[in-house]
């Protein structure tokens, strides 16, 4: 029964996907005699976390029309469980205060918990403020989940970095190209439709060297994808490019997603190619070089710091070619490698 309304959590959760940038993912179900009789989301950095959320919507003025139906619903039992995927925040950020001390006041009496906060100032203290209040706490339910569901923010959490991910698309023989360099079409229709759906869709942003943009000409969108993700949540687009060698043409500076192209050179590149790039919508991130490659601790900081309405990356899906897979071998940036072997 636990297990059952905490997937329902994550697929709560996972509304949020895309726009919470370093913040977790996070979704929360109130349960009454087995129903759920309401639900909340963390729904964008910045906004409400998702306790907070549910029990606004429990507060007479706040409840629709279809929730005042359960006339009950206007106040906590002493049956209820509130169950969410991660443990309940203990601090007051700069946006919102902590959830323990809402659950606390609306009178709850037991929390089911998904996973502890990998947060220094959360981890544990949550759930101990929780139990010291009288509430009964049950957890961790469906841990693994939880936590593979929230890769990102563990990654920002415990490594200092974001999630990432290599894939490489490959023939039985081993070739990624045509020999003279130029695209070679390698993936079936329904392993591009599974790449979207679970490779793309699921991380914040999608990486490749300028070498690709050059020969591909990528558009680096997530596509056909009948999933939880919505469209107005593209992943960002990140192109390593230390001297600005991409082309005004090149579709990711030509569409509607230009907003969500991040390129990364050196502070040394042409301040000229910079401005006109900015003007047309792309971001322009310089981050210095160290022995031919970009220092990946200064990207990851530049990244992970959220500033106006970039809320910052905690996944990145690195898809080449070539050279930037050996980069990110080299550097040992990588939590998992995805090979998908075409004909
Ligand atoms: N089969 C597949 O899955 C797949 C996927 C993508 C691409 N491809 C193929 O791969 C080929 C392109 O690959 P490629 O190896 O030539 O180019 P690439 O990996 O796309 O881009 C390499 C360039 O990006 C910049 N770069 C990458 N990592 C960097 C780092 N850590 N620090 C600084 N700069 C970095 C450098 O630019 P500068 O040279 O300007 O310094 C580098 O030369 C094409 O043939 C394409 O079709 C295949």
């Amino acid at each position: 029964m636990h297990e059952f309304f905490m997937r329902r959590c994550l697929q709560l959760a996972a509304g949020g996907r895309g726009r919470t940038g370093i913040n977790p993912m996070v979704g929360a179900v109130l349960v009454r005699n087995g129903q759920i009789i309401a639900e909340g989301v963390h729904r964008e950095f910045g906004r409400a976390h998702a306790e907070r959320e549910l029990l606004w919507k429990l507060e007479p003025a706040n409840q629709s029309a279809r929730s005042a139906r359960f006339g009950a619903l206007r106040e906590i039992c002493s049956t209820d469980a509130l169950y969410v995927n991660l443990e309940p925040c203990c601090h007051t950020d700069k946006k919102t205060p902590p959830c323990t001390d809402a659950i606390i006041k609306s009178g709850l009496k037991r929390v089911v918990f998904g996973m502890q906060d990998p947060n220094p100032s959360v981890c544990g203290r949550g759930l101990e403020i929780l139990r010291a209040s009288g509430i009964e706490v049950i957890g961790p339910v469906l841990e693994d989940e939880c936590r593979r569901f929230n890769r990102g923010f563990l990654s920002l959490q415990e490594g200092r970095r974001p999630w990432i991910t290599l894939k490489i698309a490959r023939t039985r023989t081993g070739k990624v190209a045509h020999d003279d360099g130029s695209m070679m079409k390698i993936t079936s229709t329904e392993q591009n439709a599974w790449s979207h759906e679970f490779l793309r869709a699921r991380h914040d942003a999608i990486l490749v060297g300028v070498g690709t943009i050059l020969t591909d000409d990528s558009r680096l969108t997530m596509r056909a994808c009948s999933g939880e993700r919505v469209a107005s949540s593209q992943p960002y687009r990140i192109v390593l490019d230390p001297t600005l060698r991409i082309p005004f043409a090149a579709r990711v500076l030509n569409d509607d997603l230009v907003s969500k192209t991040i390129i990364v050179c050196m502070p040394e590149a042409d301040s000229g190619k910079k401005s006109e790039l900015r003007s047309r919508g792309a971001h322009i991130v310089e981050c210095s070089v160290q022995d031919g490659s970009f220092d990946f601790s200064e990207l990851w900081r530049l990244l992970t710091t959220p500033k106006n309405f970039f809320y910052g990356i905690s996944s990145i899906l690195v898809e080449g070619g070539p050279r930037t897979w050996d980069a990110f071998r080299k550097a040992r940036m990588m939590d998992e490698e995805i090979t998908l072997v075409g004909e």
